[in-house]
Formats: structure tokens, C-alpha cells, sequence
């Protein structure tokens, strides 16, 4: 396939996708939206593909927001119209598991599409921050529910009333980002990650996100009961055979997927 705005890349099973406008620090047009949207569709209905990175092209940022200038002059009835922004509702509804590898900036919509993630790996360098009231706005893909879900109430007011960058050492105490590391390395330790992951029998993977995003919709006695439904579940499943016959005879699994 064709993109302009986005690089996509197979690695054995696993598919790396960077977003390459580093000119305007990789700012989400619309044009980044609908190839992302294809390029994680195609990933999804992938059965040789079983995770996903997603990063920034550049040194300087992973996304330093949607972008400004597509926004600038649209009024209330475009947005409105054109439903602005819901179409990242598709990227959130990946079922197989992806990692955001956040290389620098991750500001405003970068933030956002960086939350949507099933977990974040932050460089040392990276930079996180809601600064759209500055511009006159708030937070439009998420922002504002992902990010007090994140940090908490009292850390995601501040950013987003103060528009303060927040750096990757306080991103992981915060517990925004699962991992930080040396920037040099960021992309080389997503990858392995992801290819951790991969290695996994694919039926648990999904439903591992599955249960786990079941808790922010979910009251406590209801997700749980998720759980152990879902749990119960994978004992039709050739991979749990296999996963425990390979733990009781001492070898690695050989996973079908089903
Ligand atoms: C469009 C952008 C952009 C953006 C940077 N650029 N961010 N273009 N939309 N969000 C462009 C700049 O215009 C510039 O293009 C080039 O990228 C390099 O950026 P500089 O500003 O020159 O770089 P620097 O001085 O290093 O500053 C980096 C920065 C700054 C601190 C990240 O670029 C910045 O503050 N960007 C905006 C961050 C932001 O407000 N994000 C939230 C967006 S709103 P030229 O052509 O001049 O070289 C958003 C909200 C979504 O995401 C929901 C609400 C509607």
C-alpha cells in the first residue's frame, strides 16, 4: 500500500509504524488519521502479525499534536459536521496489542494517540503534555478521560489548566508509561518487546487487552466476572493445551492461534 504520511514496515510478526512528517514534528492531519487507520486495519485482519509499534520519524518528536494549521479556520458546524476527530475511535478499536514507542515530543493529540496505546515505552527525551488551552481549546481525542485515568485527577487538571510539559522520569512515576530508556535505544527496546509479545499465543494476547481495557468500562464485579468468563473460555482453545502440555514436558510452546 501507498502512504505518504506514515512508514509501515513488517518485522517478522511484528509491524512497525512510524509517522513521518518530521518537517511539522509529525502533526496528525487528516491524512495521518486515514492512513493510520488503514495501516492498524490491515494489521488487525493480519493473521502473521501479532503486535504493533507505532512511533515518531525524527529526533524531535513523536507527534507534537494534531495539526494546527488544518484546524485554524474550521468553525463550530465543520466540526461538528465532519464528527472532527471520531475517526481515531477506529485506531482505539485494534483488537491485537500495540505499543507507542514516544521519541520526543508527544504534545496535545500526540498525547493522546500515545494514550491510546496498550502501554507506552517513553525515550529519556520524551516529553508529554496537554497544551491545547493554550490555543483556546481542551484535549479532543481522549485526552482529558486517558489522561485522569492515567495520573490521577490532580496531576491531569494541572497539566491541562497549566499546559505543562511533563517529562519521561515523571511519566513513569506517574505511571503513564510502562518503561523509559535511553533514547538511543527506544526503538531497538520496543521491538523487543513487541516481539515478546508476538511470541505469545496469540487467542490469550487478545484476550489479556481485552480484560485489561474491560476494567476502565467496567464496575469491579462485572469485570471480573469478564475475566474469569473469558479465562474459562480459552480452555477450548488448542494453544492452552499446548501452552501447558510444552510447561509440563519442559519445552517452548508451539503455538496455532487456535
Ligand atoms: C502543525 C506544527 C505543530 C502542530 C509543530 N508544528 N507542532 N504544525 N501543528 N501541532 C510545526 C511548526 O509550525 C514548525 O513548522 C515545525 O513544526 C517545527 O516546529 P517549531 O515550533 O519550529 O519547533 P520548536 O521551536 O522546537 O518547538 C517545538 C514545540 C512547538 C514546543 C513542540 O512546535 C509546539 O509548541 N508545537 C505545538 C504543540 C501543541 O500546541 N500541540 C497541541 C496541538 S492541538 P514551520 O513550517 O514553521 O517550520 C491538539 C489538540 C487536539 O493536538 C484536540 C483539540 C482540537
Amino acid at each position: 500500500t501507498d502512504y505518504s504520511a506514515i512508514l509501515v514496515e513488517t518485522k517478522g510478526a511484528v509491524t512497525l509504524v512510524t509517522l513521518n512528517r518530521p518537517e511539522a514534528l509529525n502533526a496528525l492531519n487528516s491524512k495521518v488519521l486515514d492512513e493510520l487507520i488503514h495501516a492498524f486495519a490491515a494489521y488487525d485482519s493480519d493473521p502473521s502479525q501479532h503486535c504493533l509499534v507505532l512511533t515518531g520519524s525524527g529526533e524531535k518528536a513523536f507527534a507534537a499534536g494534531a495539526d494546527i494549521k488544518e484546524m485554524q479556520s474550521q468553525g463550530f458546524s465543520d466540526m461538528y459536521n465532519a464528527n472532527f476527530f471520531a475517526g481515531w475511535e477506529q485506531v482505539t478499536r485494534t483488537r491485537k496489542p500495540w505499543i507507542a514507542a514516544v521519541n520526543g515530543f508527544a504534545l496535545g493529540g500526540g498525547c493522546e494517540v500515545a494514550m491510546m496505546a496498550d502501554f507506552i515505552i517513553a525515550s529519556d527525551t520524551a516529553k508529554f503534555g496537554q497544551p491545547e488551552i493554550k490555543l483556546g481549546v481542551t484535549p479532543g481525542m481522549g485526552g482529558s478521560q486517558r489522561l485522569t485515568l492515567a495520573i490521577g485527577k490532580s496531576k491531569a487538571m494541572e497539566m491541562c489548566l497549566t499546559g505543562r510539559m511533563m517529562g519521561a522520569e515523571e511519566a513513569e512515576r506517574s505511571g503513564l508509561v510502562a518503561r523509559v530508556v535511553p533514547a538511543a535505544q527506544l526503538l531497538e527496546e520496543a521491538l523487543k518487546t513487541a516481539e515478546t509479545i508476538a511470541a505469545m499465543p496469540p487467542l490469550a494476547a487478545v484476550a489479556n487487552k481485552e480484560m485489561v481495557n474491560a476494567a476502565f468500562e467496567m464496575p469491579l464485579a462485572q469485570g471480573i466476572n469478564f475475566e474469569r468468563r473469558l479465562f474459562h473460555g480459552l480452555f477450548g482453545s488448542e494453544d492452552q493445551k499446548e501452552g501447558m502440555a510444552a510447561f509440563v514436558e519442559k519445552r517452548p510452546g508451539n503455538w496455532t492461534g487456535q
